[in-house]
Parts: C-alpha cells; structure tokens; sequence
C-alpha cells in the first residue's frame, strides 16, 4: 500500500510513524523490515561511512558499561547484523578462557531476514561457535524468550524502528532477570546548540546521498533520519523506562547529544 503524507492525515490511534510518513499500525513492521532487507548487504560499510567510524566508539562504549563477563546470558534485540554481540564476545574472549566462554549464550534477535543473514555469514567469517552465538527472528514488542531467562539485554539503534516502545521496553523487564542490565543506544537530542544546525545540514542532505550512492537506497537512509528527528528526547525516553519498571535509570548524551547510552537495571 502506498503511505500517506503525514500532513494529509490526522494524529490516530490506528496510525504510526514511518519516517514523516505516517502509515497504519499494522503496517509499520513489514515495511521496517522490507526496508532492512533492502540495507543488509551495505549496512556495517554505511554506519562507517555515515559516521566517520564514530559509531564504533559508542558502541565501545556500551560495551564498557556493560563490563560483561562469563557465564552470561544476553540478548541483542535489533541486533540486526550481530556488531553489537560481537563487540560484547570479542570483549570477554580477550579476557577469559575458553572453558569459561563456553558459558555464554548470547543471542541476536531481529525480524529482518536480510540483516540475520548478513550476521550469521560475519559469525561463520569470524569462526565463533555456533552454539554459543544464537540468529533468532523476533520482534522486540513480543520476544521469543522465557521469563527472567537473560543476564542482560541490548538494542542499539533499534528502539526507533520498533513500533510499540512501551510494549518493547515491558519485554525487555521481561525477560531480565532480577539484577539484570539493560543497555540502549539511540540516536536523539536535544543536541547541543552549537553542533545542532550543521547536524541538520549533514543528516538532510548528506546522508541520503550516501545512502544512494554506495547502497542504492537513499529513501531508506531519508526514512533513518526522519525517525531520528521523531524519536522522543531524551527525557520523554527515561520516563519511558520508568514506567516500564526499569529501575536505576541513566542517561548519558554522546557526542553533544547525537547520541545517547541508556542504562538501567532490573530490580
Ligand atoms: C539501525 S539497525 C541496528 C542494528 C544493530 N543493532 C546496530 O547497532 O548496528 C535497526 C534494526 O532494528 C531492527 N528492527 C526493526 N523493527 C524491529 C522490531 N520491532 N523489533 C526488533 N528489531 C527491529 C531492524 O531489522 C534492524 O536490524
């Protein structure tokens, strides 16, 4: 079906976001998922590209918040191409020998087929056990995983996509176990004064372009920044989380505020 503008159409209940778009409820995740089918093979070169590797030091930063350790259980929701879950892996194979790895379980959970595939092919590449590092299909609203079964819950980049923040953020408490960590990275301001106009700049135009010239896909990328611009602030997602019964709540603005590293605890 074709979206409508979102100025032709009134606020609903029975509407969602897709970009400055807005589109039935219902249709939101087939056409999040068909459009990271259509990124997955340029996807890890783009956010280097996009980012100038930046992205790679938040992600490290996460990772250092997380401080994680054998034996754990962790989900990575959204966790598209697995660059989070391997981070957190390499991390621990630096730092503790194989009989103690082999107590880890970690998963990446992702609805998009394409973004799974491109992951399980970087897992192979990378020679990690099969066992231990899980592709799973799932949505973050409704989670394919038993109460309290992990130590640990991620989603980096992937709360704006998900149609149902509330609903996703519930699954997440979920399935921690009590002194579970969750973590979230997400773009989102406000951002700084001073960095905000040439962001702008940079995000309508050159991104787009990006996207076209190396992925062939530069209404996807457009779809990327307009979600950025309407995801909540960061105040509005803190109380989210609260709501959702997550407690200790912090958030910590990254790069004047492009970003932002969420964390907070199941307790
Ligand atoms: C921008 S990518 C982030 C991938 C990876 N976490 C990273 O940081 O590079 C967003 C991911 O969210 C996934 N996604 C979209 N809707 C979702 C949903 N409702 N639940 C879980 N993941 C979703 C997409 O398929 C995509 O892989």
């Amino acid at each position: 079906m074709k979206a409508a503008r979102l100025e032709d159409l009134p606020a609903s209940e029975d509407l969602a976001d897709f970009g400055d778009q807005r589109v039935p409820r219902g249709e939101k995740a087939s056409l999040v998922r068909a459009l990271f089918n259509g990124v997955a093979p340029h996807y890890d070169l783009m956010n280097d590209l996009m980012s100038a590797g930046i992205h790679r030091q938040w992600k490290a930063a996460l990772v250092d918040a997380l401080n994680p350790a054998p034996p754990l259980n962790l989900v990575d929701v959204a966790g598209g191409t697995g660059d989070i879950t391997f981070r957190i892996w390499d991390r621990m194979a630096r730092r503790f020998d194989a009989e103690a790895m082999a107590a880890c379980r970690l998963i990446v959970c992702d609805p998009s087929d394409g973004m799974l595939g491109v992951g399980r092919d970087r897992a192979l590449d990378r020679g990690l056990p099969v066992a231990a590092v899980q592709f799973i299909g799932g949505m973050a609203e409704a989670l394919p995983l038993p109460d309290t079964s992990q130590d640990a819950y991620t989603i980096s980049f992937g709360l704006r996509n998900v149609t149902d923040m509330d609903a996703g953020l519930a699954e997440a408490r979920r399935v921690l176990r009590w002194g579970g960590r969750f973590l979230c990275l997400e773009f989102g301001g406000p951002v700084a004064p001073a960095l905000a106009a040439a962001y702008a700049v940079y995000s309508d135009h050159v991104i787009p372009r990006l996207g076209g010239m190396v992925a062939g896909q530069e209404d996807s990328y457009r779809y990327l920044v307009e979600s950025i611009r309407r995801f909540p602030d960061r105040a509005d997602v803190v109380a989210r989380m609260e709501r959702a019964g997550l407690a200790r709540v912090h958030a910590r603005p990254l790069l004047g505020g492009i970003a932002t590293l969420y964390s907070a605890w199941r307790i």
